[in-house]
């Protein structure tokens, strides 16, 4: 899946590619998420990999996407996390074909769907790289994560009315945020779908790669963008963001302020602020 491999990118090593292809494996055998390293080793990369399928997210997919995103958050080492299907699929959906015989009371009472969301919980940020599909459950996860890379020709869509049925996976709610609620009823009800270019205006994706760009390689750098600063402020910064996702404006300006003066506890802002006024690059000690 990963067409491109470049001096950003290198397989995780032996030992621990051989650990992830237990856990990752489907009853074929298939890897389906097959994780790489930044050459840094600082940025995880998770690439989905049904590409027969265009990635649709079937439960081993989202199992596999699930344990590896537990272990990039547990390493000490990796300081992002990239999802992405390669260059040239992100994923078109929740997989119709293991959907379509169930019953409201199994969905129901196993919850079907509900552990997609575990990336939510992550608290290390994750980049999205977008390239062909992301439809459905692959449009929600896309905006799960923190910061969205794009190509222009990527198709964006919540085609789930087409099937009967509606998003679930978040689709409403987190495009509804996104884009404005006339703009996601187009989409929900109609099943429009639209392209990078109008996905970027809209403000569902951050950055579009220009002409020959590689979208992982693109989603990769703005990770070892982000790898580069102190730990402390990156994870406090993406609370505080997420923050005004989920609370009234009075309480997330108070998170804000809380987290903003606790990081003057740290060695970091100390660090920071003198590397400033001594005209030198910081040394991050992330603590
Ligand atoms: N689930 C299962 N299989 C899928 C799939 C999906 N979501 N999307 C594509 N595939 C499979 C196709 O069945 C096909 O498999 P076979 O070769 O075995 O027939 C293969 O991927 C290639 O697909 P197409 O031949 O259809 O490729 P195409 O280029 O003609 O069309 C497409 C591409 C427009 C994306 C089309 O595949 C499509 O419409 N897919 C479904 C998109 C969709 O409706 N997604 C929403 C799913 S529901 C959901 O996600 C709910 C939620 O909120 C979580």
């Amino acid at each position: 899946m990963l067409s491109r491999t470049s001096t950003l990118l290198r397989p995780a090593t032996a030992s621990f590619a051989r650990v992830q292809l237990r856990a990752m494996s489907s009853t074929s055998g298939e890897q389906l998420v097959v994780p790489t390293r930044s050459s840094s080793n600082k940025v995880s990369i998770l690439t989905l990999n049904r590409p027969k399928a265009l990635n649709a997210l079937s439960t081993p997919l989202f199992q596999a996407l699930n344990a590896e995103l537990e272990k990039a958050e547990a390493d000490d080492e990796v300081r992002a996390i990239v999802i992405t299907g390669g260059e040239k699929n992100f994923a078109a959906g929740a997989d119709i074909k293991e959907m379509k015989d169930k019953e409201f009371a199994e969905a129901y009472t196993t919850n079907f769907l509900g552990s997609w969301s575990k990336i939510a919980s992550i608290r290390k940020p994750i980049i999205g790289a977008v390239a062909g599909y992301a439809l459905g459950g692959g449009c929600e996860l896309a905006m799960m994560c923190d910061i969205l890379v794009a190509t222009p020709k990527a198709t964006f869509g919540q085609p789930e009315i087409t099937l009967g049925i509606i998003p679930g996976m978040g689709g409403s709610q987190r495009l509804t945020t996104l884009i404005g609620k006339v703009k996601a009823m187009d989409m929900v009800l109609t099943g429009r779908k639209i392209d990078g270019v109008t996905a970027e205006k809209w403000g569902l994706v951050s950055r579009l790669t220009g002409e020959g760009e590689s979208v992982v390689e693109e989603a990769v750098k703005v990770a070892e963008t982000i790898a580069g600063f102190g730990k402390v402020a990156v994870q406090a910064g993406k609370e505080a963001v997420n923050g005004s996702l989920d609370l009234p404006l009075e309480q997330g300006l108070r998170l804000e302020r809380r987290l903003f003066q606790q990081l003057f506890a740290t060695q970091d802002q100390k660090e920071g602020m003198a590397a400033f006024a001594e005209k030198r690059k910081p040394t991050w000690s992330d603590k």
